[in-house]
């Protein structure tokens, strides 16, 4: 991968990059506010990166509070051109097991009232509707699952991711109803973290980690040590693709 431009914002579960040779940080300000964090400059095995924590250096910003926009226009303003976005999930569907890592190609938007777009109305362009028939970016996808094949971590190579606004998680009822939709995977982040990034024509993809059955798909409830045990796992796996991903 070119090392113009790469940023990686991490989710829950990744709010440091271990073996990041930190070269500096950089506090951004936008038209849009404060991103989550001063950008985090430095080199990750040999190649330049950026690094964002998308909920803060401490883990304090909520998925429904995350300023999407400012993180993305800060990133696209260091001369970022791809992003990469590791992201804590439930799973929905039977492949989509606590510890597994997904690259989902779809998504589906269940939030609502957040900042979503770039095209407030309020210029002289004109009314701008960029397409989103394929949310993603193909070429990215197509690098984290050669580097997940090459490492045989059996990383899920499809799916639907489900945006929901959070910070609850879900019922046992709106999971089916997810499920019925054809969404495979459910977390609050993807959106508008996803469409805005096509906005800024930015190349995005997803990293996803499941941390937890989604709710009603496992026996009780669902609790945060379970969660943090299978981030664990998880993102040992995002530790190990990560690099192979980068030197691709
Ligand atoms: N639902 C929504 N978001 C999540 C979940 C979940 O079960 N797990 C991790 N992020």
């Amino acid at each position: 991968m070119s090392d113009a431009g790469l940023a990686i914002i991490g989710g829950t579960g990744l709010t440091r990059l271990k073996d990041l040779e930190i070269t500096r940080r950089e506090v951004m300000h936008t038209p849009y506010g404060e991103p989550s964090g001063p950008l985090t400059y430095g080199r990750y095995h040999g190649h330049e990166v950026i690094f964002l924590p998308r909920h803060g250096a401490q883990h304090t910003i909520p998925p429904h509070q995350v300023n999407y926009r400012a993180n993305l226009w800060a990133l696209r303003n260091a001369g970022v051109d791809t992003v990469l976005a590791i992201a804590a999930v439930g799973g929905i569907t039977a492949e989509m097991a606590p510890g597994v890592i997904a690259v989902p190609d779809q998504i589906i938007d269940y939030t609502w009232s957040r900042f979503h777009t770039f095209f407030e109305g309020d210029g002289n362009e004109g009314v701008t509707h960029v397409d989103m028939t394929y949310p993603y970016s193909q070429e990215l996808r197509e690098t984290l699952i050669a580097a997940s094949r090459e490492l045989g971590l059996g990383a899920v190579e499809q799916g639907t991711y489900a945006a929901t606004q959070g910070p609850r998680l879900e019922t046992a009822a709106e999971i089916d109803r997810l499920e019925r939709d054809g969404c495979d995977l459910v977390g609050m982040t993807g959106m508008p973290e996803t469409a805005l990034a096509r906005e800024l024509e930015l190349r995005y993809a997803c990293c996803a980690v499941v941390a937890n059955w989604a709710a009603g798909r496992s026996e009780g409830v669902i609790t945060m040590d379970d969660i943090a045990r299978n981030l664990e796992t998880g993102m040992a796996r995002v530790k190990r693709l990560l690099p192979e991903v980068i030197s691709r």
